[in-house]
């Protein structure tokens, strides 16, 4: 199993290009599958969801050709021959279930395993399941795990969702396209990969109103066409290398992200003292020179602070005087990353969804795991400033979900090294 090995680095100094939103593009080339015609993604990141999502949408018929080099896929799904999503692709990562939406809308019929991905808590489905019924699917799940959904035709509707979640934003609004009638879809999350998701569905022909609020309203057509489209920047990955200049006191030019997407990152980084400027090339974020000082963090969905870049934020924390409190309030089980945080010397303690860091003990190198993708971020950055050396193992996680992660920190001058065991 490969396996990170970091040294202390000096301050992380340069220019950091930001890749196109994994958390865009997957629920993206799902929506491929609402089309008969070819649609081409650019913007794509070489990551391993990706290639799930990509292997997914291979196995169910439909033809992906893929530029890792142009970071572009061409997809073209006028022939599906299954709606049965294979298990061992899907066990691998959650976002699989967003192929149920559009399958059922393309094909009355989709058959996905309950899904996989980082165990970040429970992750149940039943409100992307509660969405789909309403708008007329039947849906069984299994004794061992299969969701089954058929319907002879969706039927838009009203459906209020419990929690603004992602992933059933995504599929109720894919199934509602191609439903009969209009959907009017209230609590609806309201991320910016939701909206780059409607962006490129409304290019396809949908008509959805209202993406980026909390109530989307889509009426249904009867087919969609095939559409070109690239990716917005990764505001995580963008959230990442900004932490990043902060932990290691440096200074990175950040390129091709959007500002207003990591807004609760700037200011929390601003509250900590970091300097923070935009420039025609992109964000500067400086923290070079300087003490910087403890603060709070509350995780919501957006606009609130992203629960992905808890994790990395507490790392920053942890290098910080005095006491931070951070509140997870998405995820119930998304402190994995505090016991390797402590393993290298931080003093974080967890009561229910609130940690409390004592910042300012010197981190030491050690062996660490990545227990998940964002968790593994942190270690890593935890690495590049703790005395000696990091080894972090299950790496695969975070290579899910950052794409040339070492040669961008390498290129910042972080000492840095893949190795296979
Ligand atoms: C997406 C992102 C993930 C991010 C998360 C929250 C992708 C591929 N992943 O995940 O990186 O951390 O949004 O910003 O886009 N929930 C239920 N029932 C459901 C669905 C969700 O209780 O039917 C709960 C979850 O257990 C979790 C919370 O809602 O506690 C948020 O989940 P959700 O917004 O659905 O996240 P994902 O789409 O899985």
């Amino acid at each position: 199993m490969a396996k990170f090995v970091i040294q202390k680095s000096g301050p992380l100094e340069g220019v950091v290009e930001i890749s196109g939103a994994k958390n865009a593009v997957l629920p993206i080339l799902a929506a491929t599958l609402l089309s008969s015609e070819k649609c081409v993604l650019e913007g794509v990141p070489a990551l391993k969801d990706v290639d799930i999502m990509c292997d997914i949408i291979q196995a169910l018929g439909v033809s992906v050709n893929r530029s890792i080099e142009e970071s572009k896929v061409e997809i073209d799904a006028s022939v599906i021959n299954t709606s049965r999503a294979p298990d061992h692709l899907v066990e691998k990562m959650r976002a699989s279930m967003v192929a149920m939406g559009p399958l059922l809308a393309r094909m009355g019929k989709a058959e996905i395993h309950l899904p996989g991905g980082c165990a970040i808590g429970d992750r149940p489905i039943e409100l992307h399941l509660k969405g789909l019924k309403a708008l007329g699917a039947e849906i069984d799940i299994s004794e061992n795990g299969l969701v089954k959904g058929k319907t002879d035709g969706l039927v838009g509707t009203d459906i209020y969702l419990d929690f603004p979640s992602v992933g059933a934003t995504e599929n109720i609004v894919m199934a509602a396209c191609l439903a009969s009638g209009t959907t009017l879809l209230e609590n609806a999350a309201q991320e910016p990969e939701i909206v780059d998701m409607c962006n490129f569905l409304n290019k396809m022909g949908a008509r959805i109103k209202g993406a980026g609020t909390d109530t989307i309203k889509i009426e249904g057509v009867k087919s969609l066409r095939g559409a070109r489209h690239v990716i917005i920047p990764d505001r995580i990955e963008a959230g990442t290398f900004m932490v990043a200049a902060a932990i290691t006191r440096g200074t990175i030019l950040v390129k091709n992200m959007l500002p207003d997407h990591v807004k609760p990152i700037i200011a929390k980084l601003r509250e900590c003292g970091c300097d923070i400027f935009m420039t025609p090339e992109g964000v500067v974020v400086d923290a070079s020179d300087r003490e910087l000082k403890s603060t709070d963090i509350k995780t919501l969905p957006y606009p609130g602070f992203p629960t992905d870049i808890q994790s990395p934020f507490m790392a920053l924390l942890t290098t910080v005087e005095g006491h931070s409190t951070v509140i997870e309030t998405v995820f119930e089980n998304r402190y994995m990353h505090v016991r390797e945080l402590n393993k290298m010397g931080a003093d974080i303690s967890v009561k229910d969804r609130c940690a409390i860091i004592n910042g300012g003990r010197p981190l030491k190198g050690t062996n660490v795991l990545a227990t998940d993708l964002r968790a593994g971020a942190a270690v890593v950055l935890a690495g590049l400033v703790a005395e000696g050396v990091t080894e972090v193992s299950q790496i695969y996680h975070i290579e899910r979900g950052y794409e040339n992660f070492v040669e961008k920190i390498t290129n910042l001058g972080g000492i840095i090294k893949r190795v296979d065991d």
